[in-house]
């Protein structure tokens, strides 16, 4: 599959044409930002290594029935994905009261959120990505009802999927944010990626942060947390990590 021109650059992917119209082909760069952008910085190897966890990833979750935007892994830190016109909402999905919600809302941190919490935002960084409701959803003409409440199932079902494999690793899902786009006959699939951008992930034995938040509160070495993922990731499919 040729790599064309590139159609756009996000905050740490890079989306290109393929010779097919309705296949992308998405690079993982080695940038990483946090506080809108205003933290920035290149790690060498984390493209590589979010690509192939988030890779493994989806290949988990098609296989459990979820219709994703996942094709094929033409090289370590690229995807080859179906075409979506996304849907500017970022559902973010959690298990363990972190981040936003202990800053924003009286949870301690470390609280057991069961049943999960879904929380949607609007994908929009001139404004923030202002959570939203499901009256604004609609109100906006961003879903109907219908798909909303598709949507929610989805990605209560990614959860499930997800937390339990991690478990099996020996890490706790704390939250994570997945997007979704339509296939130009109106199918919606999860799109993007799931890595240790997305993810908040502890680790079950020692407590200690395996994802982003390691770069954002400066808790030490991000690659070594990364590769931690990673490698207990490929141990389970040695095919993604070659
Ligand atoms: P943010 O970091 O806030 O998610 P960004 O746009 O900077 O924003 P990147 O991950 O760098 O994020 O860019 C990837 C872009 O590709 C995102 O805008 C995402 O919505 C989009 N995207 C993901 N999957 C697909 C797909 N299958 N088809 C079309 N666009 C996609
Ligand atoms: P959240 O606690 O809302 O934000 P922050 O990371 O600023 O504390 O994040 C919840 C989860 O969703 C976390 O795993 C990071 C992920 N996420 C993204 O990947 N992109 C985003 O733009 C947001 C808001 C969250």
């Amino acid at each position: 599959m040729k790599k064309g021109e590139v159609l756009y650059k996000g905050k740490a992917k890079s989306l290109y044409r393929t010779g097919d119209p309705g296949v992308l082909l998405v690079e993982f760069r080695d940038d990483i930002t946090a506080f809108d952008g205003q933290k920035k910085d290149v790690l060498s190897s984390k493209g590589r290594l979010n690509a192939q966890v988030s890779a493994f990833l989806f290949r988990l979750l098609e296989r459990k029935g979820i219709a994703t935007h996942f094709i094929d892994m033409p090289d370590e830190s690229h995807m080859l994905v179906k075409a979506l016109d996304m849907i500017p909402l970022e559902v973010i999905v959690r298990n363990i009261a972190a981040g936003s919600l202990v800053r924003q809302y009286p949870f301690r941190e470390g609280t057991v959120l069961e049943p999960p919490v879904i929380v949607i935002d609007y994908k929009d960084d001139s404004r923030h990505d202002p959570m939203l409701n499901d009256d604004l959803i609609i109100a906006l003409g961003i879903l109907t009802p219908d798909d909303l409440a598709m949507i929610k199932e989805m990605a209560l079902r990614v959860n499930s999927v997800l937390r339990e494999f991690f478990a099996s690793l020996g890490i706790t899902l704390v939250d994570f944010k997945i997007e979704f786009g339509r296939t130009p006959d109106g199918k919606i699939l999860l799109g993007d990626e799931i890595s240790m951008d997305s993810m908040r992930l502890w680790d079950m034995s020692t407590g200690k942060s395996l994802d982003k938040d390691v770069y954002r509160f400066s808790k030490g070495d991000v690659m070594e947390a990364y590769n931690r993922v990673a490698e207990r990731v490929c141990a389970e499919d040695k095919e993604v990590c070659k």
